[in-house]
């Protein structure tokens, strides 16, 4: 019986198959949460590689959801970068571990990128951060009972407790502010409480998340973050709010709606991601 690859080798094979099929590496690189994969139309000269094909990724079971990484030259601000886009993701409540959940983050900061963007729907929690807010994510609560980190430790990857303290990093969060303001999208800051889901939240605990310092909440992020500061990549977050957290209004809480107010919020996030990224890259 043959031992199953470790961490290093599936990461290994995967940038390379990555730099085969792309040439240059990217500089900096975004994740892309629900609704908001439209950003990947503006890059040059891009090339896209399904998950599928990309050996030891997690590809999402959920039909319409499967996923892929495109990389190819941003062109803005009068600056060119390049940049990797991770277009869907896969999540805990689908069944995969923590570890899974961030192996795409991994791939990413073993191109060698200079910075990590993570973009997510996500309930509002402060009342002032109503449906359609854009969310500089300031820090994170990592509520899902998983930790990414879980398991031996690949030394060569990282420490086995590394420090959270910058998770998001104040430099990349200057810079996205400065980002927003040029194109004139107002951005808000705000912590995020990463849950397990998938069902949505009570009321009471949206209130217990509220006495716990939550401003925003989600089901995604907080394992990507993780992984990246385990590599030693800065992180930078947005959260686009979808909706008013549980209990917060009367509405019902459905898929349908956090999908069709992140498409509608798209346009200001795109503004800001392509501002933001040029600057991210040194
Ligand atoms: N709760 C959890 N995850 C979410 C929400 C929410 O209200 N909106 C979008 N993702």
């Amino acid at each position: 019986m043959t031992a199953p690859p470790t961490l290093s080798a599936r990461l290994a094979a995967a940038t390379a198959l990555i730099l085969e099929r792309t040439g240059a590496p990217p500089q900096v690189a975004a994740i892309l949460g629900s609704g908001l994969g439209g950003f990947a139309s503006r890059l040059e000269d891009a090339v896209a590689i399904p998950y599928a094909d990309l050996p030891g990724f997690p590809v999402s079971r959920v039909e319409g959801h499967a996923g892929r990484l495109v990389v190819g030259t941003l062109r803005a601000s009068g600056r060119l970068v390049r940049v990797a886009l991770m277009q869907g993701r896969v999540h805990g409540y689908e069944g995969w571990s923590a570890g899974e959940v961030a192996f795409g983050a991994r791939v990413l900061c073993s191109l060698g990128i200079e910075g990590l963007l993570v973009t997510n729907a996500a309930g509002g929690i402060a009342p002032d951060l109503g449906p359609g807010s854009l969310v500089r994510i300031t820090d994170h609560l990592n509520l899902t009972g998983q930790n990414a980190l879980t398991g031996a430790n690949d030394q060569a990857l990282g420490p086995r407790f590394p420090d959270m303290g910058g998770a998001y990093d104040p430099g990349l969060g200057a810079l996205l502010e400065a980002a927003a303001a040029e194109v004139g999208v107002p951005l808000r800051r705000g912590v995020y409480a990463g849950v397990a889901g998938p069902s949505y939240e009570t009321p009471a605990e949206i209130r217990m998340l509220r006495m716990l310092g939550a401003d925003l909440v989600g089901m995604s992020t907080v394992h990507e973050v993780t992984a990246a500061r385990h590599h030693g990549v800065p992180v930078a977050g947005i959260s686009v709010v979808t909706n008013a957290a549980a209990g917060l209004t009367r509405a019902t809480l459905t898929h349908e709606e956090v999908q069709k107010v992140a498409s509608r919020a798209a346009a200001g996030l795109e503004s800001v991601l392509a501002a933001f990224l040029p600057r991210a890259a040194r």
